[in-house]
């Protein structure tokens, strides 16, 4: 029997995180061997890190004794219905699943839940359906605080420095994590633009003006070339909130074809979300300034161990309940801590994490 519709039991609290993360690592060699197929559906390869997370989501699971299938749904909303259908219909018995369009899977989970195929999603929440058993990500307002208190923190607006030009980035829209990054960022940053510390001269201040669709590092840079066509003709950017590492690289391509990073037009701090390699690189030639890093190997053995647990008919290990209302109900979550990196701790949390080796930041 699958644990179906399981209940919410014990809420986890932040001691018990590294304890699950332990007894996960370790759990390939304890427990009999497993059988079943997970079913991961990934939104992507045109980015780094879902390369990363399905290597590593099978990688947990195989340890653990169990077959996989890993599909990616390439950008196309409508492709990734029909991978997840064929999921299905091979009878997979549990789908992880990282949606491109939160909105659409609506159908296709129905068709899971028929067959009685429990779902996690994976770092994305999947919107407007009951079929979501439980959600595996970040503490993504955390991600958009970290931004922004980044940003404050460099341009000294706390000791009255000031005012200050910034521009707003943020994610794809139809991706339920661009609102929370969004709003967790604008907690911070509102203030400052209440008392105009903080200008957005281009004028484009809320979520709907400033979304980047599929987070197309291209589509970034075309907006960031027109803003700055358009709103500096004197003056010059100080500060761009940009959520993740591909938009970033975006954003600074147009910065830089603008003559920004020479002379007395230094790069403005520029945020980032993902420590994707590039990004690091960059951060370490100085030109963009932060990133969030997400561990991603602590997302894939969350996962694999909520996959195990449903699979065996026990309750996985939680830390939230209330934060992630998907529309249709309140999903059961486990949320993992992401980090600042720059200039300053990068060696000490990638490369003394094992995240990177020092050669790859070469
Ligand atoms: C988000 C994810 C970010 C970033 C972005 C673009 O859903 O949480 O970490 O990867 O997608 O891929």
């Amino acid at each position: 029997m699958r644990n179906r519709r399981p209940a919410l039991a014990a809420i986890a609290g932040a001691a018990s995180v590294s304890l699950a993360l332990t007894a996960c690592g370790q759990s390939g060699a304890a427990r009999p061997e497993k059988g079943g197929t997970v079913g991961i559906a990934m939104p992507t390869r045109a980015s780094e890190r879902w390369i990363t997370d399905g290597n590593n989501v099978v990688k947990d699971l195989k340890g653990m004794g169990y077959k996989t299938r890993l599909v990616y749904g390439d950008g196309d909303p409508e492709r990734q219905v029909a991978q997840i259908q064929d999921l299905v219909t091979r009878g997979v018995d549990v789908l992880v699943v990282a949606a491109i369009d939160n909105r659409s899977l609506g159908k296709v989970l129905q068709q899971a839940a028929d067959a009685e195929i429990p779902v996690i999603s994976y770092d994305r929440l999947i919107l407007g359906t009951e079929n979501v058993d439980y959600y595996a990500s970040f503490d993504n307002e955390q991600v958009g605080r970290l931004q922004a208190r980044y940003i404050i923190d460099e341009l000294g607006l706390e000791d009255g420095k000031g005012p200050f030009n910034i521009e707003l980035f943020a994610g794809s829209k139809d991706d339920n994590n661009t609102k929370y990054f969004f709003d967790g960022a604008m907690q911070l940053l509102q203030p400052y633009l209440d008392k105009k510390r903080l200008v957005v001269r281009s004028g484009q201040t809320g979520l709907n003006k400033v979304t980047t669709l599929r987070w197309d590092g291209a589509t970034a840079r075309k907006r960031m070339k027109g803003i700055l066509a358009t709103s500096y003709g004197i003056g010059k950017v100080d500060a761009v909130l940009s959520p993740y590492d591909g938009i970033s690289m975006g954003v600074l391509g147009a910065l830089k074809a603008d003559g920004y990073g020479s002379g007395a037009k230094p790069l403005p701090v520029v945020t980032g979300q993902d420590a994707e390699l590039a990004s690091v690189k960059s951060i370490i030639a100085g030109q963009q300034t932060q990133t969030v890093y997400k561990d991603l190997r602590q997302l894939a053995e969350v996962t694999a161990r909520m996959a195990d647990d449903v699979l065996n008919d026990r309750e996985p290990t939680l830390n939230d309940n209330g934060t992630y209302d998907n529309g249709s109900k309140v999903v059961p979550a486990y949320l993992l801590q992401p980090t600042s990196v720059d200039r300053t701790n990068y060696k000490e949390v990638l490369v003394g994490g094992g995240y990177y080796t020092d050669a790859e930041l070469k």
